[in-house]
């Protein structure tokens, strides 16, 4: 999937051009104070799914949202004191806030990799808040670098890492902070650091006037976690051409089921479906099989969080 990466300047029209690929469900790089994202339309599965894509991602991991201020971060999270405490001190900045998600988000299910909670961030790069106020919507970014690799500081950076699997680049300069967002947990009563990052701890506990707790991110990402955090209440089995017994079926290209994955065999477009094709169907209360879905591309990571939700348990 190669395609030529245009480098755009920070100016309104180039602005208003990066708008509308977004909207069209193109991935544009943008810098922020903190690293270059890598943006993406959140509500826009195929989108997201592009990210995984371009980035080589080998898994789901969960994506931070982008916002232009507290009040849109609102509709996608679940507001508390502490939220609120957190986003009047230091937004817009260098924090990411992890609240439960609200089940009338109307994000993409693959943003929160099928997770209860989603992140959200309002970062204070004035290129980013231009994006953000031309896009007028939420935009999920990872750093924009290849998976794997360091994250990405200045434009061409990203385009040493993504060039040519991305639609464009906005060239603003080097970003200041250098160094990712500071996450903190608040799905808990406790608040969590989930991530160190550009905003110091004692920063934060300043702020809410207690010592906050750290934990490594990692702990959340690490392959098993997630599925202890999205694990579907029905009893999955892959690999499966054809449905048995009382079993209801995830299709994929020409094994069709109750729901296809994609009938053309697409991966992005599988990719896109998965979370939310697997919480439908297991809404219908009956064991799920699953058509077999190739090893390669996407396939590697659909593949793996499928085997996450089938596990033992
Ligand atoms: O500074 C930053 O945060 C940059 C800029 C572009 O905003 N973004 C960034 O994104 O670092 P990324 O994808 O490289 O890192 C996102 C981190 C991951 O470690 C992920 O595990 C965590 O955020 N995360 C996202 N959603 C989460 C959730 N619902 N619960 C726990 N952790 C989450
Ligand atoms: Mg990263």
């Amino acid at each position: 999937m190669t395609q030529t990466t245009e480098v755009l300047r920070p100016d309104a029209s180039d602005i208003a051009h990066a708008s509308k690929l977004l909207r069209s469900g193109a991935l544009v790089a943008f810098p922020t104070e903190t690293v270059y994202g890598l943006g993406a339309d959140a509500c826009n599965s195929r989108a997201v799914a592009a990210i995984y894509e371009a980035k080589g991602r080998p898994s789901f991991n969960p994506l931070i949202v982008h916002v232009a201020d507290a009040a849109k971060a609102q509709r996608f999270g679940v507001w508390s004191d502490a939220a609120e405490i957190l986003a009047t001190a230091f937004w817009p900045g260098p924090l990411t806030l992890v609240l439960p998600l609200r089940p009338d988000s109307g994000l993409s299910s693959l943003v929160a990799a099928g997770l209860p909670s989603v992140a959200l961030r309002v970062p204070s790069h004035p290129l980013a808040q231009s994006v953000l106020n031309a896009f007028d919507g939420p935009v999920a970014a990872p750093s924009a670098n290849p998976s794997g690799r360091i994250s990405a500081t200045t434009a061409a950076h990203v385009m040493a890492g993504l060039d040519g699997r991305i639609a464009a680049v906005i060239d603003d300069g080097p970003c200041t902070v250098g160094l990712e967002s500071t996450i903190v947990g608040l799905t808990d009563p406790e608040p969590v650091i989930l991530r160190a990052g550009g905003l110091p701890q004692e920063a934060l506990e300043a702020a809410l006037g207690v010592p906050i707790l750290t934990n490594s991110v990692a702990k959340v990402t690490a392959p098993g976690q997630l599925s202890s955090h999205y694990a579907p209440n029905a009893l999955i089995r892959l690999n499966a051409e054809a449905a048995e017994n009382d079993e209801v079926l995830l299709g994929f290209g020409p094994v069709s089921g109750d729901l296809n994955l994609s009938e053309t065999g697409d991966l992005i477009e599988a990719a896109a479906h998965l979370f939310g094709y697997l919480h439908e169907l297991d809404a219908m209360g009956r064991p799920i099989a699953v058509a077999p879905v190739p090893e390669h591309g996407l396939g590697r990571a659909i593949n793996d969080r499928l085997r996450r939700a089938a596990a033992p348990r």
